[in-house]
């Protein structure tokens, strides 16, 4: 603190939700920067589960002002639905949850087109979560998109909406062959969301910049992993946003210096979601125990999560650009009981050992993992409360992790619990 940016090193569901939560404790802002609501983050609170898509995971501590940056895509629709769960659970949401102006509208023909586009894409389909958030995304890099400040706006939206759904039922008619979509059916409907949503929507840059320089603890919360990044990720197996740390900048609107402390979160196995190379995932009983002893099904779409070892190769890639300061570790609990953990330290492609993360798919496609073998351990380590507590294989393999990839563990987790962690190095 004061501001934080914690972002998944991996390929998304490294615990961020927890994470932020633990955050929001002492925060007194949390925004999210970036993605939609391919998102699924989740808080345990006293044994009772909350998942999060779009308002950020700091939304249950009842001081914290949370804010979505202008970096996301927003479904209104899913969004309305949130607010409205969240207040049946008497958490208010009212003059504390704004949402960016400049924020892009997903919108029906967005959710069409992911679908159409994934039919398309045949065996080659991406595995997306089916949210529109590929097509939203690529219309705010056309230049066809809406913002949330413009649905607020009835002429202006008119307008635009007339424009943009002459060209998308274009594509969905002749492209496609689906229906097109009715003008007034979707403007109806989203001048609807535009009412109930009008007393959140603001310019959120000067709300952060505030915060900011009054001193204030300001967490930026990523969504999905450095491995899904449009850039810097398995591409094309990938989301349309900047996944990032550095995306925080962007996606909230401030400048580099504001990210002072940079937290990446590393899950202690490797999960993956949707296709895509995956070196180290396990076609085994083992893949199938971390599965089923982690409950690894995507909190967005139910799927089960693809289940592999931690993979230092990847993760150093991810420490390096995203500048990472410190490690949380989350789920070591999850590998209690293996006989021996593997970690993987390299990769050999087409029979060169190599360290770095392949850039190019062909070649990550054909990476096989080299392995180091550790000991594990029999002891259920989810109520450790300190480090000494710790059985002493697992103190070794956080170690050996802390030396592969060159940055402290500061914080780990033993368990989804807000009391389920042990602080190595306070902040
Ligand atoms: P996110 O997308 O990064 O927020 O992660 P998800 O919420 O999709 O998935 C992480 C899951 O792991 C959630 O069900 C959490 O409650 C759970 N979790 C987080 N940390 C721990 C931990 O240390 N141990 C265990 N067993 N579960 C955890
Ligand atoms: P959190 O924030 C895991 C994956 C999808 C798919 C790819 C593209 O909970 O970690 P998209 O719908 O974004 O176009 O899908 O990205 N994906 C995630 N995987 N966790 C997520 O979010 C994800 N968000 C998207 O499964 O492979
Ligand atoms: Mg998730």
């Amino acid at each position: 603190m004061p501001s934080v940016v914690i972002f998944g090193t991996q390929w998304g569901d490294e615990g961020k939700g927890m994470v932020i939560d633990l955050y929001a404790e002492k925060a007194d802002m949390i925004v999210r920067y970036q993605g939609g609501n391919n998102a699924g983050h989740t808080v345990v609170v006293q044994g009772e589960k909350t998942i999060l898509h779009l308002i950020p995971s700091g939304i249950l501590h009842p001081e914290a002002v949370c804010v979505i940056g202008n970096g996301t895509v927003i479904d209104p629709a899913v969004l309305l639905d949130e607010i409205a769960t969240l207040r049946e659970a008497h958490c208010n949401v009212d003059g504390r949850l704004f949402i960016s102006d400049s924020a892009h509208v997903i919108m029906p023909y967005h959710k069409l087109l992911d679908k159409c586009q994934e039919q398309f894409r045949g065996k080659k389909r991406l595995g997306t979560t089916g949210r529109g958030i590929g097509p939203a995304y690529a219309d705010k890099a056309d230049r066809f998109a809406i913002r949330l400040g413009d649905m607020m706006r009835p002429e202006i939206f008119e307008e635009r909406l007339e424009a943009v759904l002459s060209y998308k039922n274009a594509i969905l008619t002749q492209v496609f062959n689906e229906e097109p979509l009715d003008f007034k059916d979707v403007y109806e409907q989203y001048l609807g969301y535009a009412d109930q949503l009008r007393p959140f929507v603001a310019d959120t840059v000067p709300m952060v910049h505030a915060a900011l320089a009054a001193d204030k603890r300001v967490v930026f919360e990523g969504a999905q992993g450095c491995m899904l990044d449009i850039d810097h990720g398995t591409f094309p197996y990938v989301t349309s946003s900047t996944t990032l740390a550095g995306g925080a900048c962007s996606g909230a609107g401030v400048g580099p210096q504001a990210l002072q402390t940079v937290v990446g979160i590393v899950k202690a196995y490797t999960t993956r979601v949707g296709e895509g190379p995956f070196p180290t995932e396990l076609h085994d009983a083992i893949g199938e125990r971390l599965r089923e002893q982690g409950q690894e099904f995507g909190a967005t779409t139910g799927r089960p999560r693809r289940c592999g070892w931690l993979d230092c190769v990847q993760l150093r890639r991810a420490i390096r650009v995203n500048g990472t300061t410190s490690i949380f570790l989350t789920k070591p609990d999850v590998l209690g009981g293996l006989d021996t953990i593997k970690i993987c330290t390299a990769y050999d492609v087409d029979g060169v050992r190599t360290e770095e993360f392949p850039t190019q798919l062909c070649d990550l496609a054909k990476a096989q993992p080299v392995f180091e073998e550790m000991p594990g351990w029999s002891e259920d380590i989810s109520s450790c409360e300190s480090w000494d507590a710790l059985p002493a294989n697992a103190q070794a393999y956080f170690k050996r992790i802390e030396r592969l990839l060159g940055v402290s563990i500061d914080v780990l987790s033993v368990g989804p619990g807000r009391t389920q962690t042990i602080t190595l190095r306070p902040y």
